[in-house]
């Protein structure tokens, strides 16, 4: 019997291939063999020498110590591509939601009181004051290839939208997987020069933080958008608030709000939404679960 240690909530799809005759799972498990988690941060969690195996349902590992698994022999299996539809799809909303004023306008709209007469001035006025733009206009800036980057960039493309890509490790089968009119940038530098809109889809990892810089965010044409649903860090949030107040970008779309972004108007904050959808968490949580169960069977290791 191997016992399973589960930190967040992992969908039952998932739980269910773990035969219950051959896995006890639970939340307060002791001494577990394995541990099932989404976004739980473990760096502060003495990890118990059972432990043999991990399993983050999601893409991003950077709330698991790796390295120290690493050096114990321990993997940790993550999910990729499982969620990429997901964060596909909340990055178009950000890009419409930034390009149509939406946020704007619908705070506008809720605070119009009055009676059908006052409402139609009020209307008239919001029609006015928040013409937005319309995606083909623009072009889009996708940084990392992988599974998310490169359905970002086929659905941009699909919308009209011009598409320009980077990623300096592009893997052979992303590169199937990417419509031929995605243009390849030569280097993040000639990426921002081209993009009214620019989304990150890199891991943080140190070659990638900041990478949204204050130079870069010069280099593009003024009223751009940024959107990072990866992670934080990956853009440098004082250069990219600076360029806001400034009025060189025109908002920010990130999925990782702190204190001083939360209350920016130019900020489009969503609270980690980007893979929280029924089916990103159900295959998410299959793909893990499939995992650490074939490694604790017979040590197979996939997407570790
Ligand atoms: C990811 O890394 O894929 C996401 O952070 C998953 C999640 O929202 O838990």
């Amino acid at each position: 019997m191997y016992k399973i240690l589960t930190l967040n909530n992992i969908s039952s799809l998932g739980l269910q291939r773990l035969p219950r005759e051959d896995y006890e799972i639970g939340s307060e498990i002791s001494q577990p063999d394995g541990i099932l988690l989404r976004s739980f941060k473990m760096h502060d969690m003495v990890i118990p020498d059972s432990v043999k195996a991990i399993g983050r349902a999601g893409a991003g590992v950077n709330n698991i110590p790796v390295d120290q698994m690493s050096s114990r022999g321990v993997p940790v299996f993550n999910a990729p591509g499982a969620n990429a539809n997901a964060v596909k799809e909340l990055v178009l909303a950000g890009l419409l939601m930034a390009s149509r004023n939406i946020n704007s306008a619908m705070k506008f709209a809720s605070g119009i009181e009055g009676d059908d007469a006052a409402i139609s001035v009020a209307v008239e006025a919001g029609k006015k004051n928040f013409v937005g733009s319309e995606l083909p206009s623009k072009t889009l800036g996708v940084i990392g290839l992988g599974a998310i980057g490169v359905r970002v960039a086929n659905a941009a493309l699909s919308l009209g939208m011009k598409v320009v890509g980077y990623d300096p490790l592009i893997s052979v089968q992303s590169a199937w997987q990417l419509s031929s009119g995605v243009e390849k940038a030569i280097s993040l530098d000639h990426l921002f020069t081209q993009c009214d809109a620019v989304t990150v889809h890199v891991p943080l990892i140190d070659a990638t933080r900041g990478i949204v810089s204050a130079e870069r965010l010069k280099l593009m044409p003024k009223g751009g958008i940024i959107v990072n649903l990866a992670r934080g860090g990956i853009c440098d949030d004082t250069a990219v608030l600076a360029s806001l107040n400034k009025g060189h970008t025109s908002t920010y779309v990130i999925d990782f709000p702190t204190a001083e972004l939360m209350k920016h108007p130019k900020v489009l904050a969503f609270p980690h939404l980007g893979a929280s959808t029924n089916e990103a968490e159900e295959n998410c949580a299959v793909m893990v679960a499939d995992s650490v169960r074939d490694f604790l069977d017979d040590g197979t290791v996939v997407n570790a």
